[in-house]
């Protein structure tokens, strides 16, 4: 027999097994099991068809099996909204008119919502979105931990803390992938920052890479049952992270038992041996040029293309290799693409703007509010000054691989004429960014002096200012690509509020941005709202909180530094924070965030997990079911709340723990649980939460796990990682 006589006795006998009911090919029975499915395509096609798998075929997408009827997988941003279209072998949109999404609120203020319900309803609506618009996979959400506050695309991540971000991942995968849709969890790993990430050699300790960078992964993984995931641009141990065999292979395969698929960021392959052999399952973006051959490569020539063909035929690689990265990718489009029950999804949706809006909401974080300056009810002022370039500035675009193009989008501006009234509102641009762009740094043409001079008349006369300020998504700002340049507010605005301050101190600071930003006029200021950046409802989200009609209830998933110094990372010095773009060494270990500042007693501007409220809350004393426990056990907690104010409202309560003795340096506290408890005017509650005793561990560099030394663990409840309310000690036996 010939080769292909061969193939086609092997497709007889293994690939059209089929049921007694069923006459066609087992792969396409979706009452076997997905494994059966996988074994079944896989016996029916060609080393070529397998191949083909591996690799993109367009920007954003990759080969089927045309001749089997086995679908193209389709990916697309994430994780805020469904990109646009774009053209097949190019960046750029391709003009689609029906491709207008609905933009959901940036991750930053999903997490600042401290509700794992918030968390589905986004994967829930995100994921009808995607499949609507026909895609495999979503590429995201992002859980890269906030390091340092300059990181260009901290906005696209869930903050600093790993519990947090991973009780936060696991509904948002849940939510997107019951539309069979696979969310792709990225960027794995330590992408911490956008200066020199596509070289940049992250050296930790192994304990910081379990404790703090590696658990949101985790999460998705082995909780979430993320259908995939990407690799990061940046090296690990002097090895590119998408062909990284100790964090591919090892940790995640092995160790997590991970089967979906691991995708390379566009780009992030640089050699054929490694993306075979470590780990990585599919190759993204690896020219600019593809097709074209326009001075790129053509698909072809990818690195998991002719070459790893190549290479298997000539016996180099085994092609039990190439069937793994096969198996996975099949395994993928059979749990989603080809599943049976797979719903159809629907697109800008009124319950998707509504979804958007109740996130956008719920993660307001209200910083400051001397006497009650807020909210403003409506009617209360004629005159109120809008100032500011953000409260009229798209958001929504720019930031680079997030930009949307968006059905619609409410400015901050728009939102408040709706309910002040056009006749209250006065508004003011106050400075000027340039328009917006990705991978250049833009400036302005426009007349600072004048514009501040406008914006000095309009408060004047005013009887309140809202400033709408912060970042935008142009390079340098929070973007990919780069990282921020000054812990400042950017385009004069510490200036411009001061000027504004001294003709009106009635000014509320309402900032967007996806990072903290240094605040130099802060004692002056009455109010101050952190607003992210809040995608399409935006306007209506702002001007809820501002009026009253919501109570804010969001919490910071991150901590705000006084000054850039007092960040862990960057007081470590260059090599630490950004390296010497050969090397970075992150030196303050596990000391990342609330962690640092609450073990080296160095007070924040806002402390992680802080937020107000238009109410106050009263805290009882914390206790715990029992006073020793095992290491296989839960300790329950609990606690009352009461809302003591005269509004409804909601506060997310957290749980931390300590360890006042152990062998290895512990932080003084560590977030181990949270709840948003939404409480009516007077209304009180016993608010019950679980701790598990293994999930006290700390990572043993010795032993390579997880230990939890035997003795006194204090747990307290707060409000933040600033603002404990009261503690409670157990012990842990001996085993
Ligand atoms: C980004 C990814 C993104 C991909 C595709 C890359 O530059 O790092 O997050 O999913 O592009 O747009």
């Amino acid at each position: 027999m010939n080769k292909l006589q061969i193939i086609m006795f092997c497709q007889l006998i293994v690939g059209f097994q089929s049921t007694a009911q069923n006459t066609g090919p087992v792969y396409l029975d979706s009452s076997q099991p997905i494994e059966k499915r996988v074994e079944s395509a896989l016996s029916l096609m060609t080393l070529k068809e397998k191949v083909d798998m591996c690799h993109a075929q367009s920007k954003f997408s990759s080969k089927g099996v045309p001749r089997l009827g086995i679908p193209e997988i389709w990916t697309d941003d994430g994780p805020h909204g469904i990109r646009e279209e774009v053209f097949w072998d190019d960046w750029s949109g391709a003009q689609w008119t029906n491709d207008s999404c609905t933009a959901f609120p940036a991750l930053t203020c999903l997490a600042a919502t401290f509700n794992p319900d918030m968390a589905l309803l986004y994967g829930k609506s995100i994921g009808e979105e995607a499949r609507y618009r026909n895609k495999t996979v979503l590429l995201g959400p992002g859980v890269n931990i906030y390091r340092t506050p300059m990181n260009g695309r901290n906005f696209e991540y869930m903050g600093e803390d790993p519990y947090l971000s991973s009780r936060i991942v696991v509904p948002y995968i849940q939510g997107v992938q019951q539309n069979g849709v696979s969310a792709c969890v990225k960027h794995f790993a330590l992408n911490n920052q956008e200066l020199w990430r596509d070289h940049i050699n992250v050296v930790l300790s192994d304990r910081a890479l379990n404790e703090i960078y590696l658990p949101a992964f985790k999460a998705a993984v082995e909780e979430g049952k993320v259908g995939a995931i990407m690799g990061s641009y940046n090296q690990f141990n002097g090895v590119h992270c998408c062909t990284n065999d100790l964090l591919l292979n090892q940790i995640l395969k092995k160790d997590w038992k991970f089967e979906g698929v691991v995708i390379s960021d566009w780009g992030g392959v640089h050699e054929t041996d490694k993306a075979v052999r470590n780990g990585l399952d599919l190759e993204m973006g690896t020219s600019i040029d593809g097709l074209t051959n326009n001075g790129g490569i053509p698909y072809s020539e990818y690195y998991l293309a002719n070459p790893f063909l190549k290479g298997i035929e000539s016996g180099k690689y085994m092609e039990a290799l190439l069937n793994d990265k096969v198996s996975r990718i099949l395994r993928l489009i059979f749990r989603f693409t080809m599943s049976q029950n797979r719903p159809y999804g629907k697109f800008i949706s009124p319950e998707h703007s509504e979804a958007a809006r109740k996130i956008a909401e719920e993660g307001i974080v209200l910083l400051k509010n001397d006497k009650q300056s807020l909210p403003v009810p409506v009617g209360k002022y004629k005159r109120i000054a809008v100032i500011g370039e953000n409260a009229t500035r798209s958001v929504t675009l720019g930031g680079g691989s997030s930009s949307l193009k968006v059905a619609y989008e409410v400015t901050p501006l728009a939102g408040l004429v709706a309910l002040y009234g056009k006749k209250s509102v006065v508004y003011s641009q106050g400075y000027a960014s340039g328009s917006v762009s990705y991978d250049r740094e833009e400036q302005s043409h426009a007349n600072t002096d004048s514009l501040v001079h406008a914006a000095v008349e309009t408060a004047r006369g005013a009887e309140i200012v809202f400033y709408i300020g912060g970042l935008n998504k142009n390079r340098f700002q929070d973007c990919e690509g780069g990282d921020r340049k000054t812990y400042n507010l950017p385009f004069g605005q510490d200036k411009l509020i001061e000027a504004l301050l001294k003709v009106n101190r009635n000014l509320t600071v309402i900032l967007l941005s996806g990072n903290a930003v240094a605040m130099p006029w802060i004692d002056k200021v009455p109010a101050i709202v952190q607003s992210w950046y809040l995608g399409s409802e935006a306007g209506n989200a702002i001007a809820d909180v501002l009026t009253g009609a919501v109570n804010p209830s969001g919490k910071l998933p991150f901590s705000f530094p006084k000054k850039l110094e007092d960040n862990a990372a960057i007081s470590f010095g260059k090599l630490s924070y950004p390296g010497d773009s050969i090397n970075e060494c992150y030196k303050e270990d596990i000391l990342v965030g609330y962690r640092w500042f609450d073990t080296k007693h160095i007070a924040p501007l806002f402390a992680f997990g802080f937020g107000l409220s238009y109410t106050n809350f009263e805290y009882g004393k914390i206790t715990t079911d029992k006073k020793t426990y095992n290491k296989d056990e839960t300790i329950k907690v609990s606690f009352t709340l009461k809302n003591i104010g005269k509004v409804d409202g909601a506060e997310a309560v957290q749980v931390y723990v300590s360890q006042p003795k152990a062998s290895v340096l512990r932080p003084a506290k560590e977030l181990k649980a949270f709840k948003k408890v939404f409480l009516k005017a007077g209304e009180s509650q016993s608010v019950e939460l679980e701790v598990k005793v293994k999930d006290l561990a700390f990572y043993n560099e010795k032993t390579h796990g997880w230990s939890v030394e035997p003795g006194q663990f204090v747990l307290h409840n707060a409000a933040s990682s600033a603002e404990v309310k009261s503690s409670v000690s157990i012990q842990v036996k001996k085993e």
